[in-house]
């Protein structure tokens, strides 16, 4: 099974209210692809998920409405803080029927049994993401569902910009670099059908979509620069870029202002979905 040496306490893109809204405003691109996910995958109303590494609560607000209120979401997440900005987000969206459980996926105090287990952005975060999904797939039920959706982002040097040598396309060689540098894998995504395999699970069924970013998009710039901020000490602690070239304040307006003038397209993440359902016993 594949190993990483990264700890999960070095979460690459920091603990702090900024990522946080950083992955209010990233769940709000990602909220088709992942509903497509769901859907693909048969989950529905009644059944009993387990959702690993909730951040703010974007894809537990998903399933909660999915399964309805004969159904019930558990959702795990290490970070203490971000996990109140979760039940903060549930409890005004008058759901019922999720909760939060503040544990490291690692070491998960959990019984019982569940019709699914799904996650979003998770893998890459953890060190064996094989290892775990097959200790946890033995929570799921026969003819269960497994449903997972992580990045690839190879692209991530200049050339994810059309046209080339622009402000953005030097963004996107930082984003890049910086995972690269700290060890997380770039290729997540498509790494998802040999960590399946690894778990012990069917081979999944696979469909990737590509996020492409404009300057009339209202998400794709913000997106870019408030991921610059929050790998910003990486950033400038590899002297990728120093703080004067990134000047964080002014990025967002700067990509915008250069992506009308130059009427760029840029290719944001590919979201990687893999879905499967284990055997009928
Ligand atoms: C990139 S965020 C994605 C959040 C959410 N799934 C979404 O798509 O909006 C990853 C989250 O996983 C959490 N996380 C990382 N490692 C974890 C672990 N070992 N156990 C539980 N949560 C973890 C982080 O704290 C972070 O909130």
């Amino acid at each position: 099974m594949q190993e990483r040496t990264s700890s999960v306490d070095s979460y690459a893109l920091q603990r702090a209210p900024a990522e946080t809204q950083r992955l209010q405003v990233q769940a709000q691109m990602l909220k088709p692809v992942t509903q497509r996910l769901f859907e693909q995958a048969g989950i529905g109303p009644g059944m009993r998920v387990l959702e690993l590494g909730s951040g703010a609560g974007d894809v537990a607000l998903l399933l909660a409405e999915r399964v309805g209120p004969q159904g019930e979401v558990i959702g795990v997440e290490i970070d203490a803080d971000i996990i109140e900005t979760a039940r903060k987000r549930v409890r005004e969206a008058g759901f019922t029927n999720v909760s939060f459980v503040n544990a490291d996926i690692a070491n998960l105090p959990l019984e019982g049994e569940f019709d699914a287990i799904v996650g979003r952005l998770i893998f890459i975060h953890l060190p064996s993401p094989a290892s775990t999904l097959h200790r946890l797939s033995m929570m799921v039920r026969p003819g269960g569902i497994v449903a997972f959706q992580e990045y690839d982002m190879a692209h991530f040097t200049t050339t994810a910009v059309h046209p080339p040598n622009t402000l953005a396309g030097q963004m996107f060689t930082w984003i890049g670099e910086a995972f690269r540098r700290v060890g997380l894998p770039l290729r997540m995504g498509l790494e998802l059908y040999q960590v399946f395999l690894d778990a012990g699970l069917p081979a999944p069924q696979m469909l990737g979509e590509a996020m492409i970013i404009t300057g009339t998009d209202p998400i794709g710039c913000r997106l870019g620069a408030e991921t610059t901020r929050s790998l910003l000490p990486l950033i400038l602690k590899f002297g990728l870029a120093t703080a004067e070239d990134v000047e964080i304040d002014t990025l967002a307006e700067r990509l915008r202002q250069e992506a009308v003038n130059q009427g760029l397209v840029m290719r944001g993440p590919d979201v990687i979905s893999a879905w499967t359902r284990l055997p009928n016993e």
